[in-house]
C-alpha cells in the first residue's frame, strides 16, 4: 500500500468525557478506549505501519482523581494480561517509554513482561507511552 506512514503516535485524549457524555464513569471511558487502541493497533498491522506510539499515562495524570488513576494503572494489566498472546502470535513487539519505577508494582510487572516478549516480534512496534 504506498503513502502509509512508517511511525504513527496517538495521544488519547477524551476518554474520560466520552464516557460521562454517556452517562458512564470516566473509568468506563477508558476502558472504551482500549478497545479502540485494539482496533488502532489491528488498523495499523494491516496497513503496513512498523511503529504506532501510543500516549497512555502523562506524567501529568497522577494528579486525577484517586480511584480513576487506581483504574488506569490497572488497564495496563487488565489489557496486557488479556492481549498479549495475540501480541506474540501477530508479531507484535512491545516497548514502554517513559518511567516504569513510578508504576505500581503490578502494573511494572505486566509492562515488563510484555516488553520481554520481544524475540522475533517485529512486524509491528507498539510504543505505550507511561508515565512520560
Ligand atoms: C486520555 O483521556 C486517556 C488516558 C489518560 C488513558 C488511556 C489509556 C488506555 C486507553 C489504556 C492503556 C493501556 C495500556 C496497555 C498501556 P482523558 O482522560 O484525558 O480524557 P478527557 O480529556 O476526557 O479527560
Amino acid at each position: 500500500m504506498q503513502n502509509v506512514p512508517t511511525h504513527i503516535a496517538i495521544m488519547m485524549d477524551g476518554n474520560g468525557r466520552w464516557g460521562e457524555k454517556r452517562g458512564l464513569t470516566r473509568s468506563q471511558g477508558h476502558f472504551a478506549g482500549s478497545k479502540t487502541m485494539e482496533n488502532i493497533i489491528d488498523a495499523s498491522l494491516e496497513l503496513g505501519v512498523k511503529i504506532l506510539t501510543l500516549y497512555a499515562f502523562s506524567s501529568e495524570n497522577w494528579t486525577r482523581p484517586e480511584e480513576e488513576v487506581k483504574y488506569l494503572m490497572d488497564l495496563p494489566v487488565i489489557y496486557l494480561n488479556e492481549k498479549l498472546p495475540k501480541f506474540i502470535q501477530k508479531d507484535i513487539r512491545i516497548c514502554v517509554l517513559g518511567d516504569i519505577n513510578g508504576l505500581p508494582i503490578h502494573t511494572r510487572e505486566a509492562v515488563k513482561k510484555a516488553v520481554d516478549q520481544k524475540s522475533n516480534n517485529s512486524k509491528l512496534i507498539v510504543n505505550f507511552a507511561l508515565n512520560k
